[in-house]
Parts: structure tokens; sequence; C-alpha cells
């Protein structure tokens, strides 16, 4: 059995923990791996290398992919998605991990469809991906956020100042609603629920006027503001997404003009998806490596290993296409309880 495993969209903390407990949990099968770089990318054009057990030492902690990572998408380029099937034929792969987020898993689905025999990997620190109770990546960011925030709110402090920090998170705000909540932060704004500048503003006041001296404000990168949309629609990737970023440095602007309170802004973004990650992750990333190596060797593909209730399972990709798992609505009126 030979078996290619490969990462897609943006990296996450946790990716090559899963990379390894895919190769170790094959060698004790007796299964050959190989890693296939730059995610669907490395179908196109056939970028290949096999793993051995010795080139996965060490790696459970180290930030990012030794595979690379891309956005690319098969289905947008001519005769790619066919091209996939034939280079994967030709390489002698018996069985495909996709490693990834909605993108990826949306092409592992259609590929799936057309023969491709896929087991899929959630991954994600905007932890967005429906049918799991979590993705891994999601509790490193949180935990990074967290202790960037602790960091932030002491500078803030001393200078008397609103701190505004944006954070990723592309269509749902969990790390913003998580770390939000977990750092204490005076004004937690999610992609789910869109925001008013004067509104914004106005509590900041209220709060200044009432003895505070300082203010910590969570954005999320894809909140938007009431009627109008988020991101810079000219900057769009292959999956048809615009590139966020910029939310942050306009809040800032506009609660000092309107308040008086002099504002800074600080833009987290990739600071907490690279990097070790933390225990949680190291483990859930290789119960997933090595649920999905159990699901090839069981003969069972077009599938997404997860968690649900904290027990491994797995559900047709099918079930997840074209959903998304934004913040709930208790955590949402958690984050807003703690708006204070
Ligand atoms: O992978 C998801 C994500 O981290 C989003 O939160 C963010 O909008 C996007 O990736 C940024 O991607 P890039 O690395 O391409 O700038």
């Amino acid at each position: 059995m030979k078996i290619g495993i490969l990462n897609g969209g943006g990296d996450c903390a946790g990716l090559n923990a899963v990379t390894r407990a895919v190769v170790r949990k094959s060698e004790q099968l007796g299964y050959e791996v190989i890693g296939i770089k730059h995610g669907w990318a490395g179908l196109l054009d056939i970028s290949t290398k096999p793993l051995r057990w010795s080139d996965v030492s060490e790696i459970i902690k180290v930030g990012g992919t030794i595979l690379h990572t891309t956005r690319t998408n098969p289905f947008s380029r001519k005769d790619g998605a066919e091209t996939v099937l034939a280079n994967a034929k030709e390489i002698g792969l018996d069985a495909i991990i996709a490693v990834g987020g909605e993108d990826t898993l949306s092409v592992a689905a259609k590929l799936a469809q057309m023969g491709l025999r896929v087991v899929a990997v959630p991954k994600t620190i905007d932890n967005d991906i429906v049918s799991t109770d979590v993705t891994f990546g999601f509790d490193t960011a949180v935990n990074v956020t967290v202790d960037a925030i602790d960091r932030i709110q002491t500078t803030g402090e001393s200078h008397d100042r609103v701190m505004v920090v944006e954070v990723m998170g592309r269509h749902a705000g969990w790390i913003a609603a998580y770390a939000g909540v977990a750092s204490g932060a005076n004004l937690i704004l999610l992609p789910e629920v869109p925001f008013d500048l004067q509104e914004v503003s106005d509590f900041l006041k209220r709060r200044h006027e009432s003895g505070a001296t300082a203010s910590v404000v969570v954005v999320g990168e894809g909140c938007s503001l009431k009627g109008s949309p988020a991101g810079d629609s000219t900057k769009i990737d292959e999956f048809g997404h615009a590139r966020l970023g910029g939310i942050g440095e306009l809040l800032a602007k506009e609660i000092e003009r309107r308040t008086g309170i002099e504002t800074r802004a600080v833009v987290l973004g990739h600071v907490v998806r690279g990097g070790a990650p933390f225990a949680y992750d190291r483990i859930l990333a290789t119960r997933l490596g090595v649920a999905a190596v159990q699901a090839v060797k069981d003969g069972e593909f077009g599938v997404m290993v997860c968690l649900r209730n904290n027990a491994l399972t797995r559900v047709p990709l099918s079930e997840i296409l074209g959903k998304m798992n934004g913040v709930d609505k208790e955590t949402i009126t958690l984050a807003k309880d703690f708006s204070i």
C-alpha cells in the first residue's frame, strides 16, 4: 500500500504531528508513505518525496509543515483535476490523505467523486470546519493570542491607551471570542456580528468616562462594519476569497478620532499560526493521523476523520461541503457579556 499525504491552505501548528503519525502508523502496518509537496500543486507537477520513520523524527514539536503548503485549486485550472488523477496513478498512490481546511476538503470531496481514494483530515486555526468538535491548530493559536493580549494590555495601561488587537478568523471569530474572553478583553468583535463604529466608540468613551484608563478591543479580521463587506476584494485567491486584514487599523483610527482617546492597532495575524504546537494540538493531530491511516486500511474513502464528543469518527466529505462552523450563540453571548 502506497499512501500520499499533502497539506493544503494556510498552515497551522500540528501539521507535522499529523505527518509523523501517518508515517509511523503506516510503517507499523507495512505501508509506504509519499509526501506530496505544496498541497494539490504537488500532484499537478509531481513534486513528491518518500517519507520514512527517520524523516519525521522530532517534528511533532515543530511549527509549519515540512511538506509545504499552497492554496492551489486544481479545479480552477484547465484539466487540473484530471491531471491530479493521472499523476496520482503514475506515482502509484493507492490512497491520499489530504490535510486541510474548507477549501482543501472541498477539492478532496470533488476528486473523491471522480474516483480518487482520499481520506481528509481537518485543520485550521480558524476552527470553522463543521462535523468536528474542534480543529487542531486552534488551541495553539488561542494560547499564543492570549499571551500576546496579556502583554499588549500592560503596555496599553502604562500609556492610558485603547489597544485594538486584530486576530485571524476569515469567516468565524473563534480565536477572537476565545482569546478575548480568556484574556479579559474589554470589547470583543466577531465576524458573525457586524458592528457599528459609533456604537463601539460610544462604548469606549463611556468606559473611560467611568474611570477606566485603558481598554483592549479584540477584533476578528473577518469583521465588517454594518452594511459593508470585509476584506480587499481586489486580492482574490484561487478559491475566490478576498485577502483580509486592515479592520484593526481602521477601527483604531476611527476610535481615536471619535473619542479623543489615544489608540493603537496591533495585528497578530500569522504570528499565532506559526511556531510550536501546544500539547493539545500535538495529541489531536497525532490521533487524527492514526485515524486517517486506519480509514485507508479499512478501505473507507471520501471521508473526513474527525472528533465528536472527543471520540474519533468519520463523516462523508459530502456532509461538510459548503458548510461553515461559525461561533455559536452561547459563545457570542459570552463574548458580549464580558465586553465591559
Ligand atoms: O488558514 C486560515 C487563515 O489563517 C485565515 O484566518 C486567514 O484569513 C488566512 O488564513 C490568511 O492566509 P494567508 O496566509 O494566505 O495570508
